[in-house]
């Protein structure tokens, strides 16, 4: 059995691309927008916010340009420093901070947040998220938002895609809940939760408010070269989304799933 690497060592091989990779995508600027929309709304009159698992700080410096102070973290050393530098560059006097922290070293944070915030799967990157729900508990007050884009168990897109290149194993990597992946030669572990798994692992402190997909009829991000050439196909893909997303089954069946919790009375940090 191949060892893992620490998922922050693994990302430091990513950070140099990851914005051309993603984030500038046709593809990820249609997903991130779709999942910003959501938090502006959810996170409105909340001023404080902890952002984990942030990678190069494209949705801090988005929040922090909206007023919002944010603190947030990354597990690899390459992703802060890109935030770091980006910061420098575009907001030099934002109240925003990166630190490299892994989501699992929460309890070394002392503040506490109005809202708590991970987009794109960095938390399918922790094993023991029931741990991390108590932290976050710790951490904020009644009424507090969590917002959580992660990756879906089943994505439909992904298995048709691979299914009709030839590549089975690729088409339902992600159906046992767990896979081990190589990101450039390094092995992690990522842990795809169904909904119902996420819900009772939050449900001691938090209540699910709201689900929607992110990616159901918009593709995977691999499949940006050929959607580049059929940008009008990707316009009509955002409005079904915008239009399906919200249904049940269906909004589990993306490649990514946002989840609305928020902090209920009776909570028990
Ligand atoms: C797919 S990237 C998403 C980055 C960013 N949130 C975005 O929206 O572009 C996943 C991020 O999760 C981070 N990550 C993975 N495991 C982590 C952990 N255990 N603690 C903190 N960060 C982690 C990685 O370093 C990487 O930056």
């Amino acid at each position: 059995m191949i060892a893992t690497t620490s998922a922050g060592q693994a990302f430091d091989t990513l950070a140099k691309t990851y914005d051309s990779d993603f984030t500038n995508t046709l593809i990820g600027r249609a997903q991130r927008s779709a999942v910003l929309t959501d938090a502006f709304r959810i996170f409105k009159g909340r001023p404080r916010i902890l952002e984990l698992n942030c990678g190069t700080g494209e949705d801090a410096l988005q929040l922090s340009g909206r007023g919002w102070r944010v603190l947030a973290l990354d597990a690899s050393q390459q992703m802060i420093a890109r935030a770091r530098f980006r910061k420098l560059r575009e907001a030099p006097l934002a109240d925003l901070r990166f630190q490299q922290m892994r989501t699992e070293d929460l309890s070394r944070i002392e503040e506490t947040f109005d809202g708590v915030f991970s987009n794109f799967s960095g938390l399918n990157c922790v094993e023991n998220l029931t741990a991390i729900a108590a932290l976050l508990a710790s951490r904020t007050t009644i009424g507090t938002p969590l917002v959580f884009c992660l990756s879906t168990r089943v994505c439909i897109w992904e298995t048709a895609w691979y299914l009709l290149h030839g590549k089975p194993a690729k088409a339902f990597r992600r159906w046992p809940g767990r896979h081990r992946t190589s990101l450039q030669g390094n092995s992690v572990d990522v842990f795809y939760w169904s909904l119902s798994q996420l819900q009772t692992i939050f449900a001691p402190f938090f209540t699910l408010r709201e689900v929607r997909a992110i990616g159901l009829f918009v593709p995977p991000s691999y499949v940006e070269s050929w959607i580049a050439n059929h940008p009008w196909l990707l316009r009509m893909m955002i409005g079904l989304d915008s239009f399906f997303s919200r249904l049940p089954l269906l909004r589990t069946l993306g490649d990514h799933m946002l989840l609305h919790f928020e902090k209920t009375e009776g909570a028990q940090p």
